[in-house]
């Protein structure tokens, strides 16, 4: 069996730079190896030099090298997947929510963001064979949204044990972007302890829009915002996790062609999401989920509905 570094068996890793290590969320050597050393002469108040020699140890200890396709297809092979509730979602997805990845659901007030969230909490408890990842789920509101009593109902329609499924929900509501960036680091240390196989941030915007007004706040914000994503992106990777984020619908009124609407966010989200869902409100709880910008799949869309019970297929007429 492969021996398991700490971050005391990295040259150059003092007691003291651990700890700031640890504070900001890097709490192993994988985590640490792939942290930019930029970073790491913010965080643990080190020099530049000093930063990128504990980056290539903690690389060395890893025996982090180039590998082949192959070796990328087998660890691919690791992928998890989330059942959505919804067969025609998780088609359109390939099987569901993926771990490794950053899925990004986006859309208008009451497309259903926050509602596939909450479902999503609950199916990734169930055992494999029916969808899940047998795993917790780890959920940051920055909107003070999450209802744990649409939870129990989603639950009670699984044939759950809603009490289980509850515990199961590790639940943090953040006050700020500074709060929200620091949750995410804190999550760190969580994730790996208590099985977490899904972490959402519902929504991942709306904190940074709203302290970042107007023109000149843009690069500040973006930089951040960066940040912010790569951290969940690493973390999805290393502690192969399904990461959900949701983002708001933006105007743009100076548009002449096209869709005046686009995703908020920016290149940032649009690059550092791994896949985006488009969430469209149809007749009464009907929605329509489109998948864009995708490595992988086709621009397709699919029908479901939003139900007391969470995320269904839309009955077909006989
Ligand atoms: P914002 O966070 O405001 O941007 O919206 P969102 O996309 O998160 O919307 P959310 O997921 O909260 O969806 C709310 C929608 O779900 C509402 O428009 C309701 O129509 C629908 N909904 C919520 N609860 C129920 C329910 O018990 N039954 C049905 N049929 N629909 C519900
Ligand atoms: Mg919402």
């Amino acid at each position: 069996m492969a021996v398991k570094h700490e971050l005391e068996d990295v040259d150059g890793v003092g007691p003291a730079t651990v700890e700031k290590l640890r504070a900001a969320g890097i709490t192993s050597v994988e985590a640490l190896a792939v942290t930019p050393p930029r970073t790491l002469v913010e965080i643990a108040d080190i020099t530049e030099e000093k930063a990128s020699t504990i980056t290539q140890s903690a690389r060395a200890l890893l025996n982090i090298k180039f590998t082949t396709a192959r070796d990328v297809l087998t660890k691919r092979g690791n992928i998890g997947f989330i059942t959505t509730g919804s067969k025609a979602m998780d088609n359109l997805l390939g099987k569901g929510f993926e771990t490794q990845a950053i899925t990004e659901l986006i859309g208008e007030f009451g497309s259903g963001k926050t509602q596939i969230c909450h479902q999503t909490c609950v199916t990734v408890q169930l055992p494999v064979e029916r969808g899940g990842l047998a795993g917790r789920a780890l959920f940051i509101d920055t909107e003070g949204t999450f209802r744990p009593e649409r939870v129990v109902s989603v639950a009670n329609n699984l044939g759950l044990n809603p009490d289980e499924v509850l515990n199961n929900i590790i639940y943090a509501r953040a006050y700020n972007s500074d709060h929200q960036v620091l949750l995410a680091e804190e999550a760190s240390h969580i994730v790996p302890e208590n099985n977490v196989r899904l972490l959402i941030v519902d929504s991942v915007i709306t904190h940074f829009r709203s302290e970042y007004p107007g023109r000149e706040a843009l690069a500040p914000r973006q930089q951040k915002l960066n940040k912010h994503l790569h951290q969940l992106l690493r973390m999805s990777d290393i502690y192969n996790m399904a990461v959900l984020v949701t983002n708001q619908i933006q105007s743009t009124p100076d548009t002449f062609f096209g869709n005046p609407n686009k995703p908020a966010g920016g290149n940032i989200l649009a690059h550092g999401s791994t896949y985006r869902i488009w969430l469209r409100k149809s007749k009464e709880s009907r929605r329509i989920a489109r998948i864009i910008d995708s490595p992988m799949h086709a621009e397709t869309e699919c029908l479901f509905q939003i139900t007391q019970n969470g995320i269904i297929d839309v009955e077909e007429k006989t």
